[in-house]
């Protein structure tokens, strides 16, 4: 998606360990017109699939799953990180290990949320190595939930994530695709000289 390569080029800032730093539009200030383009472009290319849901996790996967959402007019369910003290009923959980802080998050949804009746549309922000949509995925296969597919904004193509998700035959549609940050710079998946 041309719209969101620009602007990675324009905001992104390349941090050391393969780290993208999109803080002026997506993890920190969030830039509510390109999260709505983020979502008509989840539609256009998930259109003629049934959905009936859609799945991601706290914190920064929400503003595009709440656009994509809000288009579809379908409810948008976020894993929670943290146990919250209101979710006394029973969860579907999954663990989740993050390369990036060396922790290992336990992420749930409330059963009565997600069942075996919903079509699911995951969304993310990121896709690294693909254990946050793991879990997610995971979660939805425990509720018997059909999959419709993942739909992320920003893929590192050069990490196991995509490759991960694919192989289990899961449909994977990234909006922007890096595949690699040489020389501190950006390069997409296509892009000459790259
Ligand atoms: P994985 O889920 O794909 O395995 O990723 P990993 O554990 O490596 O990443 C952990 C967190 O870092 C996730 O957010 C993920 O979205 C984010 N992340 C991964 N690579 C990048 C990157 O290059 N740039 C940015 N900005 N984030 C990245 P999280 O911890 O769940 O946090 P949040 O959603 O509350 O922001
Ligand atoms: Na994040
Ligand atoms: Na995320």
């Amino acid at each position: 998606m041309k719209l969101l390569e620009d602007r990675i080029r324009e905001d992104g800032l390349v941090l050391p360990d393969n780290v993208l730093k999109v803080n002026q539009f997506l993890n920190h200030q969030i830039d509510p017109d390109l999260m709505y383009k983020l979502g008509e472009e989840f539609v256009r290319l998930y259109q003629g699939e049934k959905i009936t849901k859609i799945v991601t996790i706290e914190a920064s996967g929400i503003a595009p799953a709440i656009m994509t959402g809000l288009i579809l007019h379908v409810p948008v369910l976020f894993a929670r990180k943290q146990k919250s003290s209101t979710m006394n009923s029973k969860l579907y959980t999954a663990e989740v290990y993050s390369y990036t802080k060396k922790v290992k998050n336990t992420v749930s949804v409330d059963q009565k949320f997600l069942s075996k009746d919903d079509h699911v549309l995951i969304i993310d922000d990121f896709l690294a190595n693909g254990q946050a949509v793991q879990g997610l995925i995971d979660i939805c296969n425990e509720a018997q939930a059909e999959l419709v597919g993942v739909g992320i904004a920003i893929e590192k193509s050069f990490q196991d994530g995509a490759k991960l998700i694919k192989e289990q035959g899961v449909r994977l549609e990234s909006l922007a695709r890096i595949s690699s940050f040489a020389g501190n710079q950006v390069h997409f998946v296509g892009d000459e000289n790259n």
